[in-house]
């Protein structure tokens, strides 16, 4: 075989043999039988230039010293890949982590959905209503004449004539009481509208949870305790609540539900909060039980409704209820897990 061919198929099995290599110890192993000094096969062919016809020499050399480099080249390469290999794995985990967007529930769903799964152990169903509603269901049935000034239009989204978006969350009670006979347990979180400035407390749009207790022999203390109850489940064992006095068309007598809780240090001491009102409440007016077509002699009930943006805001200390609106995601992934 002529020398320079010779050579090239030096090469190919050179380049073979690094590539097969399965370690370093292996890969020292081709380093040494091709490019050894003493028995190295390229070492011997650049040895045995001299010896050879001089019009073949130029030639034979410099094929001699390119094949030489490219099994060097190729054997530092395959080097650096079986050593990064060897130590572990190829990736550097040195290198910052990738950030990876995950979804979650928005905070007023979170606070939603705690407060129906306790009102749920505590035997209420759920029940909704429709957000488009009647002057009726919104207000006349709920005892409050459209004259009052909570039906007053400055206030409420109408739609076409007698039709509204809900102001709150209150109609689902009628709508509820006509549909099932009593005994009523009901909890319906919903969407509600009124004509507000969209600010750090309001927003046009925003939901409720309404509740609703109707049967025979309700008296003021199944009200009472239920709430109490809610507000330990929600708040914490330690809770406090207070009814205040206040006024609603639909309720008799009716109160305000205030909590003050109890919030511990990290050094295993703790304090109480101030009362803050979570709720409008109240003893269901007889003249509503009388709308939805029940006895008022033989049946009471009490009924309440919350804000979840509210309770929300209390429970996370976010400030500014737009916070939960605006939907920047730096906010919400705070609340993701
Ligand atoms: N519907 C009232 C509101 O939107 C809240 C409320 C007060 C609901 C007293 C009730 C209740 O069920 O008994 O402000």
């Amino acid at each position: 075989m002529h020398p320079i061919e010779a050579l090239k198929a030096l090469e190919r099995d050179a380049v073979d043999a690094i590539d097969s290599a399965s370690d370093s110890d292996r890969l020292e192993d081709v380093r040494v039988e091709y490019l050894g000094r003493k028995d190295g096969r390229i070492s011997a062919i650049l040895r045995g230039l001299g010896a050879m016809d001089p019009t073949e020499r130029p030639a034979v050399g410099q094929e001699a010293n390119r094949v030489k480099d490219v099994v060097s080249t190729r054997l530092q390469g395959r080097l650096d890949d079986l050593t990064t290999a060897d130590s572990g794995s190829a990736v550097d985990l040195t290198l910052p982590g990738r950030e990876r967007w995950r979804g979650g529930w928005h905070p007023i769903t979170r606070v939603v959905d705690e407060i129906w799964s306790i009102f749920r152990e505590l035997g209420f169903t759920r029940a909704r209503g429709p957000e488009a509603d009647t002057e009726w269901y919104n207000f006349e049935a709920l005892n409050t004449p459209l004259d009052h000034p909570a039906a007053d239009e400055q206030d409420t989204l109408y739609l076409v004539d007698s039709v509204l978006l809900r102001s709150h969350t209150s109609p689902v009670q009628m709508r509820t009481m006509e549909a099932y006979e009593p005994p009523i347990r009901i909890i319906a979180p919903g969407w509600v509208y009124r004509r507000d400035t969209y600010d750090a407390t309001h927003t046009p749009a925003f939901q409720q949870i309404e509740g609703l207790v109707v049967d025979e022999g309700i008296t003021f203390v199944d009200f009472k305790a239920t709430l109490a109850e809610f507000a330990r489940r929600f708040w914490g064992p330690g809770t406090r609540i207070r009814f205040r006095p206040s006024f609603f068309p639909f309720t008799e007598p009716s109160a305000e539900v205030d909590v003050k809780r109890v919030i511990a240090r990290p050094d295993g001491t703790s304090f109480e909060t101030d009362w803050i009102e979570i709720m409008g409440s109240g003893m269901v007016d007889p003249n509503v039980i009388e709308n939805a077509g029940y006895d008022s002699e033989r049946y009471r009930g009490f009924a309440f409704g919350m804000g979840p943006g509210r309770i929300a805001m209390l429970k996370y200390g976010v400030t500014d209820l737009r916070a939960f609106f605006d939907n920047d995601v730096r906010f919400l992934s705070q609340f993701a897990s």
